[in-house]
């Protein structure tokens, strides 16, 4: 039974009037209009909306990887929105984990290797707690046998864990997840949000891009964007459980 968020608690990150433009090559396009937006403990969130619609652009600027054209950011009601450089990549890596569009991961270089770059880059230098770390969260994923095969020889399913075992790395109360299932199939996809269902029920804050209305009915949360704008934003009674439904393909599988 998935945990109730409490919209009535004080939020873990909330934009306040946030908007950004960008240069298209002849002019600034408002590419998000003003928005509030507030992401409690807790909850795990779908957001969705058609291509283009501006979701890497909500997302990078909730990880403060992007800056607003317009508005404030507030992690834990803080205002962090003129905060500099330094300050922003610390709370990055102390709040937030982040699987990017298209994983990102470094083919040439092994999966325990693409695991650790986050903790390297971060200057912790793969101390042995680290490592720790890594290998327990690629056992978890499923991927412990994989350890030391180069990224490149991964299918996609596999190669979207491994970006989810990086962002893990550094314990994030925050997992952002730009669409973590496209391009897999229906079942590795089930399995991919297995995977955060497990990790939202350990206490985590999740918000997951997805195209997919089937998995929208997994979340607590949908958020649905529209040319720049919050189209929806609206609470699931029920949600659907993943892991279940994963089990069920299974045994289908089994029995065709
Ligand atoms: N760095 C950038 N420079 C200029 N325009 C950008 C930049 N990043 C995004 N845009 C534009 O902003 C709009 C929204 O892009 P965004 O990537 O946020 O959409 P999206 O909803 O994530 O789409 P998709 O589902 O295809 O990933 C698009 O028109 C895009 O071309
Ligand atoms: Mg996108």
């Amino acid at each position: 039974m998935p945990m109730k968020y409490d919209r009535s608690l004080s939020p873990l990150l909330r934009l306040q009037g946030v908007a950004r433009d960008f240069y298209d090559g002849r002019q600034n396009r408002r590419v998000l209009h003003p928005t509030d937006l507030a992401l409690f403990a807790n909850a795990l969130t779908i957001l969705s909306g058609p291509s283009g619609s501006g979701k890497t652009t909500l997302l990078t600027l909730m990880a403060l990887i992007l800056n607003p054209s317009e508005g404030s950011v507030f992690v834990k009601e803080r205002d962090v929105t003129s905060a500099s450089e330094d300050a922003r990549a610390t709370l990055r890596l102390r709040h937030f984990g982040f699987v990017f569009q298209n994983a990102a991961l470094i083919p040439a270089l092994s999966v325990i290797e693409n695991v650790l770059i986050a903790a390297t880059i971060q200057g912790a230098a793969a101390s042995q707690a680290v490592v720790r770390r890594a290998g327990s969260s690629l056992d978890r994923l499923g991927l412990s046998d994989f350890s030391r095969m180069k990224v490149e020889r991964l299918s996609g399913g596999q190669k979207q864990r491994v970006a989810i075992a990086r962002a893990l790395i550094t314990n994030p109360e925050i997992l952002l997840a730009d669409e973590p299932t496209g391009n897999l199939d229906r079942r590795s996809g089930l399995e991919i949000l297995a995977i955060f269902k497990r990790l939202h029920r350990d206490g985590r804050t999740i918000l997951v891009v997805t195209h997919d209305q089937a998995v929208a009915e997994h979340a607590d949360r949908v958020i649905v964007l529209k040319e720049g704008t919050v189209a929806e934003d609206r609470n699931v009674a029920q949600p659907r459980d993943a892991e279940e439904e994963t089990q069920a393909l299974a045994d289908e599988e089994k029995t065709r």
